[in-house]
């Protein structure tokens, strides 16, 4: 396994599987309340430069049931780029601390972290990709499912981190992923092509959200403005207004659907309450697994 994970594309089919290995079991030895210190007296570092709430309290958790200790640091504590430069920044967290989580706007500064930190740098979302949240995803699909075998994994709405994470890990593991985006919105064009590359999935850019939720056996949305762009969020709402997750699309769906939405989500926007509230949904799961896939990769990469 490589030193850092900063997307799902830094790990290979087999170690993904491993990790859903691991996840299960630290996820039952939990739920038992069996002591699993995996990572007895080591330190994370979680450094942001945006919000969170799952993010933040699932590796804060996750690190204290693991038997380590986490620390928050908000945006206004390091000034990341600004008081101090992201090489320094990580070079001195490195001599403190086991691991760092970050959040951050650019990608390139968990590329910059993970260069200069002598530690494990895991990426907790950036601009470009959310490997975490799309690893808790497909687990959760597989605790549902029991398999991942030709799955239809219809994304509706922005082209964002989250969708380029979906399309990464159609790179290692074999999938019909349709992703129906306003015009303008598409998802990352070199992430695409990466992806289609490998040949190993079908990828479809769609422009019509119920030609490509039709059969779907997974429905998946996120916000229509993400963190950093606000400012965007009246031009959005219109480029928007007809990529909405609601019962149309559910019912066009295969029977079984499931539907995902990675949170926090702005209901009656992207996604209805009646779906997002629904027999279908399995969002609050998925939120869960965040903790128990994050638990098994900082185990992955800090426990050397
Ligand atoms: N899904 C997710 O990453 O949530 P937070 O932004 O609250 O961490
Ligand atoms: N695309 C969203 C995901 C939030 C978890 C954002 O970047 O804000």
């Amino acid at each position: 396994m490589v030193k850092d994970f900063l997307a799902i594309t830094d790990l290979t089919r087999k170690e993904i599987f491993e990790i859903f290995d691991l996840a299960k079991d630290l996820k039952v030895r939990q739920k038992r309340g069996q002591q699993h210190h995996l990572l007895s007296g080591k330190t994370l570092a979680m450094i942001f430069q945006k919000p969170s709430a799952r993010t933040r309290i699932s590796f804060e958790v996750g690190m204290y049931q693991l038997g380590g200790h986490a620390l928050y640091l908000a945006p206004a504590d390091i000034g990341l780029g600004q008081r101090e430069s992201v090489a320094d920044v990580a070079r001195v967290v490195a001599r403190y601390c086991d691991g760092i989580m970050a959040r951050v706007f650019g990608h390139q500064i968990v590329v910059d972290l993970a260069k200069y930190a002598t530690v494990p740098v895991i990426n907790g979302l950036s601009d470009l990709v959310h490997p975490c949240q799309v690893m808790a995803d497909l687990f959760t699909v597989l605790e549902h499912r029991g398999h991942l075998e030709h799955l239809t994994v219809t994304w509706i709405g922005d082209g964002n981190n989250v969708a380029n994470s979906w399309i990464n890990i159609a790179s290692r593991i074999p999938m019909k992923l349709n992703l129906a985006v306003p015009e303008g919105y598409n998802p990352d064009p070199q992430i695409l092509q990466a992806a289609r590359q490998t040949k190993l999935s079908e990828i479809n850019v769609l422009y019509n959200p119920l030609e490509a939720a039709r059969g779907a056996d997974v429905l998946y949305t996120d916000v229509w403005a993400s963190m950093g762009q606000e400012k965007e969020t009246a031009i959005r709402e219109k480029a928007f207004k007809d990529f909405q997750l609601n019962q149309k699309l559910v019912d066009v769906a295969a029977p079984n659907c499931l539907v995902m939405h990675c949170l926090p989500a702005h209901r009656g926007s992207e996604i209805t309450d009646e779906v997002i509230d629904g027999p279908h949904s399995i969002v609050f799961d998925e939120a869960e697994n965040r903790m128990h896939v994050q638990k098994a990769i900082m185990v992955k990469l800090m426990r050397k």
